[in-house]
């Protein structure tokens, strides 16, 4: 095999309570990346499409190839090369992972090139550094859930400790994206770089009951954790009418809601589909009366990650 064409998805990292250590994978958007191999050592970046223009061509300054030249610099063929095509099918600096995405298909895609050389958490390493170029700094909440699928816990980097965490069946997952862009390197410049004891435990409180709640399908526990005391307050500042649009959702029902990621997409939970897109719109009427555009997306978590396309 010397070509491959590979979708990665969308991830909602921080999930609330998690800053920097949870994240889960959704179906769509995603990213798709195709790649074919060259015989002369030379990674280069062939096109970009649906990016409106702004992402780097430049192979030590986009997220896909940055992730494949850690790859080759430790594989033991250096006359192994790539051309790569990007093909962004979601929205940048959406809060969604959309650098996450593009990372993850192009390791994941070379991987396979290679004939599964590197192991999974090689892989995952490739894919932090190739995403710590657009956010500045090096966090797994969306690449490792875009990755491994499902629903992800980050405990530690350098060894990385990551656990899978269980996925409820009927959980599903509303999302709102107003059209606005933030930048997570800018957005994690907000976050207070220490935190008073008495909200650190209601955190460690939030995260235990999120994955209790996750293990026993409990929506309760679930919608009780989704607080958020630390980027949450820091963020919201960014996102018009954020207050508004998390209440509408939890008036809809939502069993929890929080910003994803950096934003400013706003996800929430939701005990069925039927509920999911309600939740969904209720969310969009606020952006609507307040002119912002925004699109929807409504889904369940995406237990697979990566996939080949033909
Ligand atoms: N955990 C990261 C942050 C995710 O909140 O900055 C960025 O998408």
């Amino acid at each position: 095999m010397n070509k491959i064409k590979v979708f990665a998805p969308a991830t909602i990292s921080n999930v609330g309570c998690g800053f920097d250590t949870i994240g889960f994978a959704i179906h769509e958007p995603g990213d798709i990346v195709e790649l074919s191999l060259r015989n002369d050592g030379i990674v280069k970046i062939k096109k970009i499409t649906g990016d409106g223009g702004v992402l780097p061509y430049d192979i030590k300054k986009n997220t896909a190839s940055v992730g494949i030249l850690e790859m080759l610099k430790n594989y033991k063929d250096k006359t192994i090369g790539v051309n790569i095509e990007i093909r962004k099918k979601m929205p940048i600096g959406s809060g969604l992972g959309s650098s996450a995405a593009s990372s993850v298909a192009a390791v994941y895609g070379m991987n396979k090139l290679l004939n599964n050389y590197f192991p999974e958490n090689e892989i995952l390493n490739f894919a932090i550094k190739g995403e710590s170029i657009a956010s500045g700094a090096i966090h797994a909440d969306n690449v490792a859930p875009s990755l491994l699928g499902g629903f992800v816990l980050i405990r530690d980097y350098n060894p990385n400790d990551i656990i899978k965490l269980p996925v409820p069946q009927n959980l599903y997952c509303s999302v709102l994206f107003p059209h606005i862009v933030i930048e997570t390197k800018k957005a994690r410049k907000l976050i207070k770089k220490q935190i008073p004891l008495k909200k650190a435990r209601k955190h460690f409180g939030n995260i235990g009951t999120l994955v209790s709640g996750l293990y026993e399908n409990d929506f309760s526990k679930i919608k009780r954790s989704i607080e958020d005391e630390i980027s949450e307050p820091a963020r919201a500042v960014l996102i018009p009418n954020f207050y508004d649009i998390k209440n509408a959702a939890l008036n809809e029902g939502a069993y929890g809601c929080s910003i994803s990621g950096s934003g400013p997409s706003i996800f929430a939970f939701a005990k069925s589909k039927v509920s999911a897109e309600k939740i969904a719109l209720a969310m969009k009427k606020i952006t609507d009366q307040a002119n912002i555009k925004s699109t929807i997306y409504v889904s369940k978590v995406n237990s697979q990650g990566p996939k080949i396309i033909n």
